[in-house]
């Protein structure tokens, strides 16, 4: 290959990065330039349905086992051993790391996200990357930090969607059993909700988040006797994106310290 051909795939490569294709998928590049296979005919005659009802859709029955793996993880610990040898979701199979959690998981709030980005997939933990960077400054506005005990952190999807895609409603709803089961063990006071991923997966809400923000919800979660008081709040990717809309952020990181100090500690009993 000469220096002009090593150029030219250097900079083919740079695009695909600079697109978001920084995942290898298969070990033979696809060409998708390539003329189409020739397309069969139809067959003239159809062969009658099956007399039987069709079996579920690997997706249904995936959810059921993610329903049932997680409702029989009784710590923490066994939940994020369960989803790491789950094999019902395909981002498990891209994705380097398995995100969990970070903080503390006896803290006073929960924090949930959409899923990991490219920083979190490399470290193994959520919120590490810009938009974590910017997270950490707003709980610090309202004296939370994740490093002393105030907030416990996690994600919708325990693992990044490929070239950080928008996740599809199958893999959130595979998904959600763990994270149910996952706020059911760690018991927070108070669970805040960035962005529209988590709101409309926990709450089934379908108002966008600009007009589900700061309002609180509240959050019932199985194996809990009571709700949890929600709030949907605003990403941090788009306040990185959206600086004008800083203000309604600021207006719930206040509604939410107000809440914590007016709510009186449950007894634990885990
Ligand atoms: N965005 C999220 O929603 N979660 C992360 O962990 C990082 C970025």
């Amino acid at each position: 290959m000469d220096a002009a051909m090593r150029s030219e795939l250097r900079a083919a490569l740079a695009l695909q990065l600079a697109w978001g294709a920084d995942e290898a998928l298969e070990e033979v590049a696809q060409d998708r330039l390539a003329e189409p296979p020739p397309r069969r005919a139809a067959p003239a005659v159809r062969a009658p349905a099956a007399p039987h009802a069709a079996a579920p859709t690997p997706a249904i029955g995936a959810v059921a086992r993610a329903e049932a793996v997680a409702e029989a993880s009784e710590t923490l610990a066994a939940l994020r051993a369960a989803l790491a040898a789950f094999d019902g979701c395909a981002l498990r199979d891209t994705a380097t790391s398995l995100v969990f959690a970070d903080g503390d998981p006896s803290a006073p709030v929960m924090l949930i996200g959409e899923g990991p980005g490219a920083e979190e997939d490399r470290e193994g933990l959520p919120f590490v990357g810009p938009s974590g960077r910017l997270l950490d400054r707003m709980l610090a506005s309202i004296g939370l930090s994740r490093r002393s005990g105030g907030v416990y952190i996690t994600n919708v999807l325990p693992w990044r969607p490929p070239g950080n895609r928008n996740p599809t409603d199958a893999e959130v709803a595979l998904c959600l059993p763990f994270l149910r089961r996952h706020i059911a063990l760690a018991r927070p006071r108070l669970v805040v909700l960035l962005g529209g991923v988590p709101a409309r997966g926990l709450l089934g809400a379908r108002e966008g988040i600009t007009r589900l923000r700061g309002r609180w919800r509240d959050l019932d979660v199985p194996g809990l006797d009571a709700p949890i008081p929600t709030l949907p709040t605003l990403h941090p990717a788009y306040l990185l994106r959206n600086p004008g809309a800083k203000r309604d952020a600021w207006n719930d990181l206040l509604s939410l310290r107000r809440r914590l100090d007016s709510t009186a500690p449950q007894m634990r009993q885990n």
